[in-house]
């Protein structure tokens, strides 16, 4: 059996090799989740190399800290070079589900500002065509209702992630059953509905290289 099938070491695996992807004094995005965890112990390795990171979540800016790696605001960086981040799923497209840690609204925001989005899974988060994991969704709380009427209008299942508050201060709607052909279309329209933050699809900026464990997809 090969060891490497293990998702926890292939999550390792993954968040080492991102390391490569980082230049000398850069700025770095970086963000949630336990993939994630595994890079921001590689990058303490190498933290006299960078000037710091941008962080997606308040999870990942303390473990950034507690290994004495400078955080930055993105309005003080301008663009960055890299962002390294996790998914929940991943189509051959390169493009993703999000936010399954609830962050998906700041890495959206960080990927967007980034050149290259390096994106760290294990191979169980590979899928032909992405909804079985359910869409998270960032929502106003006082949207929810509202919110959850049109994803029934669209035939998805939404469940209301019931005591989750995001670092936003919103709530999280996860949408079953969706099977989602046209990531793109469905990221657009669903951002024409007002009271939505964010759509943890990442299909109009998708990831721009994807590690499965240390080997490039
Ligand atoms: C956080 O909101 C998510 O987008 C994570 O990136 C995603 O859930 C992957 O997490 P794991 O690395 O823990 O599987």
């Amino acid at each position: 059996m090969n060891s490497n099938a293990n998702p926890a070491n292939e999550k390792r695996l993954a968040g080492e090799a991102a390391i490569r992807y980082v230049e000398d004094g850069a700025v770095v995005g970086v963000g949630t989740g336990s993939t994630v965890a595994f890079f921001i112990d590689a990058l303490a390795s190498i933290k006299d190399r960078i000037q710091g990171a941008v962080s997606s979540s308040e999870q990942s800016t303390a473990q950034l800290k507690k290994h004495g790696i400078p955080v930055f605001d993105l309005n003080a960086t301008g663009p960055l070079a890299l962002y390294v981040d996790g998914a929940d799923e991943c189509d051959p497209h390169k493009r993703l589900i999000k936010g399954g840690g609830a962050a998906l609204t700041r890495e959206k925001i960080i990927a967007q500002a980034a050149q290259k989005f390096v994106c760290i899974i294990d191979s169980g988060k590979r899928v032909d065509l992405l909804g079985k994991f359910p869409l998270p969704i960032e929502v106003i709380p006082m949207a929810r209702s509202l919110i959850g009427r049109e994803i029934v209008k669209r035939g998805g299942n939404p469940v209301w992630r019931d005591g989750v508050v995001t670092d936003n201060g919103n709530w999280i709607i996860d949408v079953h059953g969706w099977q989602i052909a046209d990531p793109v279309t469905l990221e657009s329209e669903l951002n024409q509905i007002p009271g939505i933050v964010s759509v943890g699809l990442f299909a109009r900026r998708p990831a721009d290289v994807v590690l499965i464990g240390d080997k490039v997809m």
